[in-house]
Formats: structure tokens, sequence, C-alpha cells
């Protein structure tokens, strides 16, 4: 794909993953469309893009009538990832607004068929996965692609919004020929990420010097925390090599244990405070890591950060960018809210 022809659309592109693909997509020549009603995206992740006029910014919300036909107007390539999205204690408690994105998603497909785009990349998620295959943390577990059901039982009504997502783009596909593909993302960190997601949020604990530290779930619970980079690339190469509506897993195998995890920030950052689990906290699935071979055969797509290597550099990055008073007075609204 050349996209320096490329006319792209990011929704929700001044979001954490959003921003990192923008910058991904203007390094390799793209012109730039963002539709992003910011209620969750910050402005300044794109500012300066949006300021020099690399990037055309819509702010408005894709629900509104004659947003999305507006919105992919001229477009080539479409990434749709506007979502009403958040972190563990988000998707738990805001059943209704993740609902929301049934309507959103449509909204967006249809305009796009409508106007002919000639790609549709989603971003789904490890969240479409069935609860009840994900419970022991001592399985061997590694999720493939085919694992998603029948029978079905996605992660609240926001795991069943991205699968019926990535079901109607495989109908789109083969009933309308709209290429599309979708991208189940695992757990993704890194520069730009937010408190409501858990490794933020250790960060952003250990940040204010929280003691006793406070960790949600037993802390047994495993994740493959998949870094930012590596889920951009593969974002754009879903985009080049997939036409036929297959979701594919973007995620490390790496299986990190949250109690780990939270050691290790505590040791980076030179906090030493005791970790009490939190058990009766939202806490999702105990054992979700993905497979990844179906996307290094799709897409040679293989992760290249190892989590030390990303955990150490996000930390990093969130101590220079973030203030320590600021982050104290916002922390607890933000581990259950977007
Ligand atoms: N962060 C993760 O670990 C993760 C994992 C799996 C999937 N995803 C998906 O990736 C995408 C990006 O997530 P993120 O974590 O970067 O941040 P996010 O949840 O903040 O991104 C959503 C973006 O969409 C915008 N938005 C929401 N509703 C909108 C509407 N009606 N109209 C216009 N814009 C709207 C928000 O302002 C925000 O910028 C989402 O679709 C999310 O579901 C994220």
């Amino acid at each position: 794909m050349d996209w320096k022809s490329c006319n792209v659309l990011v929704t929700g592109g001044a979001s954490f993953i959003g921003s990192t693909l923008v910058d991904a997509l203007l390094n390799r020549g793209a012109r730039i469309r963002v539709v992003d009603d910011l209620s969750s995206g910050k402005l300044e992740n794109i500012a300066n893009h949006v300021m020099h006029q690399r990037v055309d910014l819509m702010k408005r919300d894709l629900r509104d009538p004659g947003v999305a036909e507006e919105a992919v107007k001229g477009i080539d390539v479409v990434f749709h990832l506007a979502a009403d999205h958040g972190g563990r204690g988000y998707v738990d408690l805001h059943q209704a607004a993740c609902a929301s994105n049934l309507m959103l998603d449509g909204v967006v497909f249809r305009a796009c068929q409508k106007a002919q785009v000639e790609k549709v990349v989603y971003a789904s998620s490890g969240c479409v996965y069935p609860n009840y295959i994900q419970t022991d943390p001592d399985q061997m577990l590694y999720l493939t692609e085919d694992m998603v059901g029948p029978p079905y039982d996605a992660d609240n009504m926001y795991g069943w919004a991205k699968l019926m997502a990535e079901m109607t783009l495989r109908a789109y596909a083969r009933e309308y020929g709209m290429k599309t593909a979708s991208c189940r993302y695992f757990t993704v960190y890194g520069p730009r990420g937010v408190e409501n997601h858990a490794v933020i949020a250790m960060i952003a604990r250990a940040f204010v010097k929280q003691d006793p530290f406070v960790v949600w779930g037993t802390g047994e619970q495993i994740r493959n925390w998949t870094y930012i980079d590596d889920i951009v690339n593969g974002t754009i190469l879903a985009a080049e090599k997939i036409d036929d509506g297959t979701a594919v897993n973007l995620g490390t195998k790496e299986r990190i244990r949250v109690i780990d995890a939270a050691k290790e920030i505590l040791r980076y950052m030179g906090h030493d405070a005791r970790i009490e689990p939190h058990p009766e906290m939202p806490t999702g699935p105990y054992n979700r890591v993905a497979d990844n071979s179906l996307a290094r055969r799709l897409l040679g797509w293989e992760p290249k950060v190892m989590f030390m290597d990303g955990l150490h550099r996000t930390i990093d990055w969130y101590v220079s960018a973030r203030e320590k008073e600021q982050v104290a007075s916002t922390l607890e609204a933000m581990l259950t809210e977007r």
C-alpha cells in the first residue's frame, strides 16, 4: 500500500492508541483526518499536528446525524478506533455506556460502505474471548482466534460490541465486497496511556507514594501487556495485508502476573510499600494471553518490545510527563471512569 497517496481517517485519533497510530501514518506520508469528540481522547496528543496542519481535526460525535458521512468523504482507508471505552473498572461498571458502541460502530461502517471506502480496519479487543475459558491462571492457555466461539461469552457489553463489530465487518466483506480487517488488541500500554488501565494505574499509585499499595484482584491474574509501538505496527500491517474481515490477535505471548508487574514497578520507582490485594474490586479474567501465530503468518508481525523494557520506558515517560498533585487528585476517579 502506498501510504503517500492515501487519504486516511482515524476515528478516535486523539486517544492513546489513535494518536500513536496517527504519528506512524504521518511518518509513512499519509494525509490524515481525525474525528474525535474528545470524550476520553486528549487534544494535546495531536495538537502539534493540528497546529501545523498535518492533521485535519473534526471535533464531533460520530453518533450525531451526518457526522460519520462527512468524516468519510474522500477517504481511502478508515482506522476505526473511536469507542466508549475505559479500563477494567469502566467496562465492568458502565455497561449501558459501552453498549452505545453497537450504534457507533454500525453508523461508521454503514457510512464507509455508502462512500465506497476502500479499506476499514477495526480496533477490536481480547475482550471478545469467552470468559469461561480464561479462569485458571495455572493453565498454559494461549487464545487462538477460533476460540472466540460458539459458544460465545464476551467480556461485558464492551466485549460483545467488539464481537458484533467484527462480525458486521466480515459480513460487509462477504456481501458488499468492502475490504475489512479487525485487530484484537491485548491490554496495550506505553507513553500516553491513561490511569484507567492497570499498568498506568500501578505506575500512578507508586508515583503518588501510595502505601499500602493497592492491587485489584488477588494479583495472581495473568496478562500479556503489549507495547503501543507493536500494536500500531500490527494495525498498519493489517491494513496492508488483510481484506476479508479476518480478525487477528495483536498481543505478546509473555505471561505476566499482575503481582509481578506491581513488584517491578515498586522496585524501579524506588517505592518501598506493602502490597495489598483487593479481590473484591473489578479484576477481569484470571488468565488472558494471546496466541500470535496468525499475525505472524498473515502479517509477518511479531512483538518487538519485551515487557520489562516497555515497562521501564513507560515509567520514565510517566514520571517526566505528569505532576504528582494532579495525579493524586484525579487517580481514584480515573480508576473507574474514562
Ligand atoms: N487500551 C487498550 O488496552 C485497548 C485494548 C483493546 C482495544 N482497545 C481499543 O482501542 C481503541 C483506542 O483505545 P485507547 O485505549 O487508545 O483510548 P480511548 O478509549 O480513549 O479511545 C477512544 C477514542 O474515541 C473517542 N470517542 C469516543 N466516542 C466517540 C464518539 N462518539 N465520536 C467521536 N469520537 C469518540 C475518544 O475521545 C477517544 O479518543 C478503542 O476502540 C479501544 O476499545 C484498546
